[in-house]
């Protein structure tokens, strides 16, 4: 009965909880990947895997990069370990400044380095924080997020965050208030790139002054592009309001670009590719193509030296982990960075720009697909759900493409594509084609 050759070795599936997994479900029927290499998973019994995703939106580059594996072997065996609490080493000091040169927006060359996407989200929160009371205006105490926005999972992601599924069980943060999202599949639906309709959704902002009194917000957080909720675009003109808006009241505005840096719009960031600069960048994934876990802050320097007073000998923010900039994750990003520099990777979306736009869209007439919303290498591919089955139809298509070799990601009923940025024509047509099958047998 089985087409594949048997698995051999695999483990007591028992004793890992498994994040974000319907850990019962899973371990009844497991999907087990054992390599990767270029544009490929390999599962355990064999089969190649296209990597739709970059894995979790992380590995830009492709897998299985040598470069970067001889260069976390280098420092592992140089500098394992070292801490960067009243201590230095220089190669923290050195991807900082690589990070610097390459500044989102030009303007934000100052680096916070943390260990994930969520340690980066709480980290630009407190730098908000911490900035409006140093520069006296300690009663800003309040951030705002957008519904529907992902954040990662610390409290204070969480609380910033819009999805209900991760905020419901838990205490969140006070003083948070949210932007109304700006998916609108009545106005806005198979659009390529930017939606025309939407960008006075950004006067929300005003709303919550008005509610709120400005002198109470300190930080207002908006993923560019948001992505895990299922690749929402930001309208035509929304973000420049956003920011115009929060300048005139005195709110930073932070840019999650935890999924969006790194090249996955065809700019280094959503920053340079929107042209709308905020005051503080969260990223992390494809900081080291996913390798070794880290996450970054970038901060203006209006923002950093505003923080850099007080008495000879304080610590300016007291803030920071164990693993901030350690230096296997350091040397794991600088060879991140050659590859993204040398191989043009930041910008080389723009080269299969069109073929990704006309391949995805292509989709439009499968069974059941309401919406196909593109941008970079991203796609968004929303699906009519079952009756009464919320998710059930987009999860079959996704185990069915893993089945027959292909990796997407879907949150409930709407399906997200984001392979890595060396993805070829043939890569993103064997994609759309593999989709398409598994959408019509899903019908
Ligand atoms: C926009 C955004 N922010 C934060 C995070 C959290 O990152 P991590 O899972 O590394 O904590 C994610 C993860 O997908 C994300 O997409």
């Amino acid at each position: 009965m089985n087409a594949h050759p048997p698995r051999l070795n695999r483990p007591s599936l028992d004793a890992y909880w498994m994040p974000f997994t319907a850990n019962r479900q899973f371990k009844a029927a497991p999907r087990l990947l054992v390599s990767a290499e270029g544009m490929h998973y390999t599962a355990d019994d064999g089969r190649e895997v296209l990597d739709g995703t970059a894995g979790l939106w992380c590995v830009n580059a492709g897998h299985g990069r040598r470069r970067i594996a001889e260069a976390v072997e280098r420092q592992l065996s140089t500098l394992d370990y070292a801490p960067s609490f009243q201590m230095g080493h220089p190669i923290a000091f050195e991807f900082a400044e690589r990070l610097a040169a390459i500044a989102p927006g030009g303007a934000l060359d100052r680096v916070f380095f943390t260990g994930s996407g969520s340690e980066s989200v709480d980290t630009a929160l407190k730098i908000a924080l911490a900035y409006q009371r140093a520069i006296g205006q300690g009663t800003r105490t309040r951030v705002i997020g957008r519904e529907r926005g992902y954040h990662g999972v610390g409290f204070g992601g969480i609380s910033v965050g819009g999805l209900v599924n991760n905020r419901r069980m838990f205490p969140l943060l006070p003083g948070v208030d949210h932007l109304r999202h700006t998916h609108d599949l009545s106005r806005n639906a198979f659009v390529q790139g930017q939606p025309e309709h939407g960008a006075d959704l950004a006067d929300d902002l005003e709303r919550l002054v008005a509610l709120h009194g400005a002198e109470t917000i300190a930080a207002v957080i908006v993923e560019p592009v948001a992505g895990s909720t299922g690749v929402l675009v930001p309208p035509k003109g929304y973000l420049e309001r956003l920011r115009a808006i929060a300048t005139k009241h005195g709110i930073l505005l932070i840019f999650d670009e935890v999924i969006t840096g790194f090249g996955r719009l065809g700019a280094p960031f959503a920053t340079d590719y929107f042209g709308v600069t905020p005051d503080l960048i969260t990223t992390a994934k494809g900081l080291t193509n996913g390798t070794i876990p880290m996450g970054a802050v970038f901060a203006t320097r209006a923002v950093h030296d505003a923080l850099m007073h007080g008495p000879e000998g304080a610590i300016e923010l007291f803030h920071g982990y164990t693993y901030s900039g350690h230096p296997v994750a350091c040397a794991a990003g600088l060879a991140t960075l050659e590859i993204y520099e040398e191989e043009g990777l930041l910008t080389r979306t723009n080269q299969v720009q069109a073929q990704w736009h006309a391949a995805m869209h292509a989709l439009r007439d499968c069974p059941n697909v309401i919406d196909i919303r593109t941008i970079g290498l991203i796609a968004g591919i929303e699906l009519e759900p079952r009756a009464g089955k919320p998710g059930a139809r987009a999860y079959d298509v996704f185990t069915d493409c893993f089945e027959k070799g292909l990796l997407i990601r879907v949150t409930g009923d709407i399906i997200a594509l984001s392979p890595p940025l060396i993805a070829e024509a043939e890569h993103i047509d064997t994609m759309a084609s593999m989709l398409g099958e598994a959408l019509r047998r899903a019908a």
